[in-house]
Order: structure tokens, then sequence, then C-alpha cells
């Protein structure tokens, strides 16, 4: 495990795009896991430009999401495939084909899960596998369990996820009480990890994860027995690690 540390979120946000960006230059045809939610946002921005720059080519590479909430289309802007198409995958030179996002509106959910994990199978794979984490410990939504799930299977959300979620919907109705996950097996089968982290609360996690006990009630801690993964954090989410002379 390597820690790499950084001033603020900005930084962060660099270094994190100066490692996938190297993973890509690498090998052109990677396939990348990716995640959504704040704290890539600006990784993405980095690596938007570098390719606007003639810097980084996006057209060999494939991408398998983490996440989707079931019952929206991609064309809901609460969807993750929303997400990744307005954050990234619009703005690069990426063959949008070969960009996978688990299927929210699949009717069977199990075919849905087995097809997935035979898409990332068939692709030979995740080369770099980015990861953000939980005020919890939760990678992807694997959310605290009493034991790690395995492949792609579907969530209950919490009440308290679908209360928060509730003001991005017309309606309750509306708001997904469900969602379509990677499983912590998927997520530890790829080759590098990439776990970015920002903020004051992420310490707690972070520590957790990284110097706590491998468990699954905090799902990040099972990258412990990863045997490559990279932790770009900034000082905000370092604070606990520093502060235990960590590092
Ligand atoms: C996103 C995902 C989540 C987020 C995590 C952190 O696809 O699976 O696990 O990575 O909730 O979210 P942010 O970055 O918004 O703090």
């Amino acid at each position: 495990m390597i820690i790499y540390a950084a001033k603020d979120y900005e930084e962060m946000s660099k270094k994190a795009a100066q490692i996938m960006a190297a993973q890509i230059t690498l090998k052109p045809n990677s396939v990348l896991g990716l995640a959504t939610g704040s704290t890539p946002v600006g990784m993405y921005r980095h690596l938007t430009e570098w390719n606007h720059a003639g810097e980084l080519d996006f057209s060999q590479v494939s991408s398998v999401n983490l996440d989707e909430y079931r019952g929206l289309s991609g064309e809901n802007d609460q969807s993750y495939r929303y997400f990744m198409n307005t954050n990234l995958f619009d703005h690069v030179n990426i063959d949008k084909a070969r960009t996978f996002v688990p299927d929210g509106l699949a009717e069977d959910a199990d075919a849905a899960c087995a097809d997935y994990n035979e898409i990332i199978c068939s692709m030979g794979g995740i080369d770099m596998q980015l990861l953000g984490i939980g005020g919890n410990g939760h990678i992807g939504f694997n959310e605290p369990a009493d034991a790690f799930a395995q492949g792609t299977h579907i969530v209950d959300l919490t009440e308290s996820t679908i209360q928060a979620n509730a003001r991005f919907f017309e309606s309750m109705d509306d708001v997904p009480k469900q969602a379509i996950t990677m499983g912590v097996g998927n997520i530890m089968s790829a080759d590098k990890i990439l776990l970015v982290a920002s903020g004051e609360a992420k310490a707690e996690a972070l520590y957790n994860s990284l110097y706590g006990p491998v468990t699954p009630q905090v799902p990040a801690s099972i990258l412990q027995f990863h045997k490559n993964v990279m932790i770009v954090a900034d000082e905000a989410a370092l604070r606990i690690i520093r502060e235990k002379g960590l590092i």
C-alpha cells in the first residue's frame, strides 16, 4: 500500500489523475474501473484537460463502473451513467460502446448482475479500479455488513440514503430504493486499486480501513489484503493517520 499525501482537494485530484493517466499511457487499452461521487470530479476534469491538450488518448480504453441506481435510465440526471457521461465520457475520445455501467433498468436483477460479472470477465479483468470511500468505509454500494459480497449484486438502500436522495426527485415514488453494485470480490480482483479521499469527513473511515481490523463492518478494510493499492488523500482525510504518526 502506498499513500500519497496531498495538501488539498486540488492537489489530490491532480495526483490521482496523474496515476490514472500513467496507467493509460503505459497500457493504452486499459480496462478502467470507475467511480462516481464528488471526490473524483476534479480528477476527471484533469483527465479531460489532458485529453483536449492531445496529451492523453482514450481511444482504446474500456471502462466498467462500480454501481448504478435501480430504476433510473441513463438519461436521468441522478443516474450514475449520466454522471459519467457529463463528467468524463462526453468530453474525451473514449468509445462509449466500451463504457459499461450496471443496467439500472434491467427487469431481471439476477441476470443483470450475472451479465455484469461476465462483462468484467470478458474484458480480461480490471487493470485499475478507482474507488471513493464512504464515511462508514463503504466502497461501491458495499455497505457495512456481516460478510463481504463476492460478485455484482443488488443492495437495498438504507432509509437514511433514500431520504437524503429524496430532494433530487419529484416524488418519493421516483426515489431509487435499490442499487446494483460490484461486489468486494470484483473490486479485489482488479490488478491495481486507486482510492481517493478528501476532507475531514473521511478521516476516521480512512484510518479504520487502512490500519484497523479487516472486517466487513468496514468494507474498505479488505483493501489491506490487496497487493497493489494506491491511496491519494488530502491532509484533512489523512488527519488521524498523520496524528498517530503512521505516515
Ligand atoms: C460511487 C461509489 C461510492 C462513492 C462514495 C464516496 O460510484 O460507489 O462508494 O465512492 O460514496 O462518495 P463521495 O466521493 O461523494 O464522497
